[in-house]
Order: structure tokens, then sequence, then C-alpha cells
């Protein structure tokens, strides 16, 4: 693990008890609709696998499994070990039979069956190479598998872009995150069927894409 990636894991470390309130004050409240907008978006067949890279305590997994089926498979992957003590304090609680959290960078990870779904629910710009990142989904995934990526790029094309641009840079300063535009048109060259939605006034953009089939 570079040094970047220890710095983050302690931050994630250190900030995990908080993390749902940080999220709901930064997304300005909006988070539930994030986290409801991402599991709509979802398209896991009867008995399918969906992995959530940088699950974080679990935030979205509510929402998703209102959406799935009990016959998928969900797995959170994240590298901070109180992140994932809470998630799975959650899948406790409520009895996630179908849910499973490892511990681990998700580099390492690396499944015996192609995953159907791959979610990056605010963790994509919250990791310091997203590049690797975008390679290391892409090769978890199935062809024709589904990417979903939630996160705050800069965008250019609307008059109040650069009011939201303003925001996500002082969240990005806040949250030791790199909100990088180009992200969005790397991401439509090496996917197929590339959908993007704007939320929250531009502060969010939610991409659907697949991976392409050989
Ligand atoms: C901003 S939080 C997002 C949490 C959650 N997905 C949500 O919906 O709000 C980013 C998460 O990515 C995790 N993360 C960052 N780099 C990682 C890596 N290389 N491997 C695993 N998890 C990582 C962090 O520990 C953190 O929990």
């Amino acid at each position: 693990m570079d040094i970047r990636q220890v710095a983050n894991k302690d931050k994630y470390d250190l900030a995990a008890s908080s993390y749902d309130l940080i999220a709901y004050l930064m997304s300005l409240g909006q988070a539930t609709r994030l986290y409801e907008e991402v599991a709509n978006r979802v398209d896991l067949p009867s008995g399918g696998t969906l992995v959530e890279l940088g699950c974080g305590p679990a935030s979205v997994i509510p929402s998703i499994l209102k959406k799935t089926d009990k016959s998928s498979e969900i797995v959170g992957i994240d590298f901070s070990s109180n992140m994932i003590d809470i998630a799975n304090r959650k899948k406790e609680n409520n009895g996630w039979r179908n849910v499973r959290f490892e511990c681990m960078d998700m580099y390492e990870y690396s499944p015996s069956k192609g995953t159907d779904t791959v979610v990056f629910c605010l963790a994509l710009t919250a990791m310091p190479d997203y590049e690797k990142a975008i390679e290391k989904a892409l090769s978890i995934l199935k062809p024709g598998g589904q990417l979903l990526i939630i996160d705050s790029f800069p965008l250019h094309t609307k008059w109040y872009h650069s009011i939201s641009n303003l925001y996500i840079y002082l969240k990005s300063m806040v949250v030791g995150a790199k909100p990088v535009g180009k992200i969005i048109n790397l991401i439509r060259e090496k996917t197929d069927h590339f959908e993007h939605q704007e939320m929250v006034l531009g502060v969010y953009t939610l991409i659907d894409t697949r991976k392409r089939q050989v």
C-alpha cells in the first residue's frame, strides 16, 4: 500500500464513527437521496453479485437491499477496520443474511467469479489513483457487467457549474478527496452504454455504465 493510501486509511478509521453525519452535512442533507438514486439504478440479475468498493459504514447498502432480492450476494470492501466494524454491526442489527463485509485494500480483492455490478459510492475520488481504481473495478466485472459510480466531479456545461464546482473544491479540502473532471471522460472511453445524470445542482454525478463485451 503506498503512503497516500496509508494516510487515507488512518483518516477514515478516525472518521468512521461520525461518517454518516459528515456525509449528510457534506451532501447538503441529500445523502439519503443519493443512496436511493444509486439503488434505483442497480440492475442485478436474480442470484447475482454486487460489490461495493470503499463501502465505508455500509451507508448505501440499506437502499440497495430494498431494490434487490435476497438471492443476490452483496459484498462490501473497505480497508478501514473501524468502518467495517460499523458495517458489521448494521448487518447484525438488521439481519442482512446475503451481505458480507471484508476489511482489505480493494486492490487485493480478487473474487473467484465475475461480478455483475460494481459500485463506487462517494468513494472513487477518495482513492489517490482513480485510474487504477477504475481498472480494478473493470477487472472484477463480468463482460457486460454494470459499473455504478456516484461522486463529485467538476462539470463545465451549465451556468451554475462554477458555483457547484466551488462547493466541490471546498468540500474536497475538508474530506481530502480529489475531484477531477476528466474521470468522467476516462470512464466513458473505457466502457459501453455510458449514461450520466447530474444531481444536487451538479455537486454530484451518477454514472451508470457497462464493461465492454470482449
Ligand atoms: C467517502 S467514503 C465512502 C463511504 C460509503 N461508500 C458511502 O456511501 O458513503 C470512502 C471509503 O473508501 C474507503 N477506501 C479508500 N481507499 C480504499 C482502498 N484502497 N481499499 C478499500 N477501501 C478504501 C475508505 O476507507 C472510506 O471508507
